[in-house]
């Protein structure tokens, strides 16, 4: 038999709340995942759940309010962020296993594998064009990874499926971005591309696609206004990928019918695709 070109080739996804609303979407991802599988790609799962969670908030009363597009997290917000990324982890795994992918639902927490420690205030301009430091609460970001335990179930077979709620070393619990989450999951396991599918067709600009963005082009960007809310620290987890071991990057939309198997297998020319230079 032919070697599998495919074989071993260690990919993030990671998938944003918008990005598969309904549970066609959640099949078709799914029978992506086990295309991918079949050809020999050993795909890790990282996911959000931003519309979900800001749902849920303002169903109980709470008030929804993002900075730089990282969602301010008091208590009673943190505790939404857990409970709606747990429900939609478990249904993202039960996808999975119609699909035939043995898979393992887990949080960041979960035997301390993505350390997170609490986000220094952001600097942010308030109503009246005003500089000042915002503190994001129970917001975290990532100071480690023990890929220990992500190890254990690649080389079994079975597909982690994280979401981003981490604790730091005394348990305390964060919020912390799924862009961020994957960047530093998939330089845990040695991933040389990440895919980050969500509700967009890429970076856009005047409102057609970028097809290609180096870590130059994104600076630029975000600088002029064309990169906002949730595509900041999107881009930004591009960079901490691609600066540490990531070869590529791509943005996929997970509107777009098998867009992962599209890009991934086929090499259409769709999303965006970044890389360093
Ligand atoms: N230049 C841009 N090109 C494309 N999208 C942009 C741009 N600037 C801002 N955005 C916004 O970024 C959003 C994507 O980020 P967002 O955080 O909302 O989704 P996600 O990361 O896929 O999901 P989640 O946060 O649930 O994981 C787009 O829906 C769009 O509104
Ligand atoms: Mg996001």
């Amino acid at each position: 038999m032919m070697a599998d070109v495919s074989a071993g080739r260690r990919i993030l996804i990671k998938f944003g709340g918008n990005a598969l609303s309904g549970e066609g979407d959640l099949g078709r991802f799914a029978e992506d995942i086990a295309s991918l599988i079949s050809s020999g790609i050993r795909p890790v799962l990282v996911h959000g759940g931003g519309p979900e969670i800001s749902q849920e908030m303002e169903r109980r009363g709470l008030r929804v309010k993002k900075v730089s597009g990282l969602r301010v997290t008091d208590d009673a917000a943190l505790q939404v962020a857990a409970e709606v990324l747990e429900r939609i982890n478990g249904q993202i795994v039960e996808a999975l296993a119609r699909a035939g992918v043995t898979a393992q639902g887990m949080s960041g927490c979960e035997g301390g594998t993505v350390i997170a420690d609490r986000m220094a205030p952001v600097r942010t301009v308030d109503d009246h064009g005003n500089e000042v430091l915002v503190d994001l609460d129970r917001v975290g970001e990532v100071s480690g990874v023990n890929g220990g335990h992500l190890e254990s179930l690649i080389s079994s077979g079975t597909v982690p499926v994280i979401y981003p709620i981490c604790a730091d070393r005394q348990g305390r619990e964060y919020n912390v971005n799924a862009d961020t989450v994957a960047a530093h999951v998939g330089r845990a396991v040695g991933a040389k591309e990440m895919a980050l599918v969500t509700d967009v067709p890429g970076i856009l600009k005047s409102g057609s696609v970028i097809r290609s963005a180096s870590l130059a082009d994104i600076d630029r960007l975000i600088a002029d206004g064309t990169i906002t809310g949730g595509m900041v620290p999107k881009v930004e987890a591009c960079r901490t990928a691609l600066l540490n071991g990531a070869e590529i990057v791509y943005m996929l939309n997970g509107k777009e019918q098998h867009s992962l198997v599209r890009k991934l297998l086929k090499g259409e020319n769709i999303g965006t695709r970044i890389t360093a230079v």
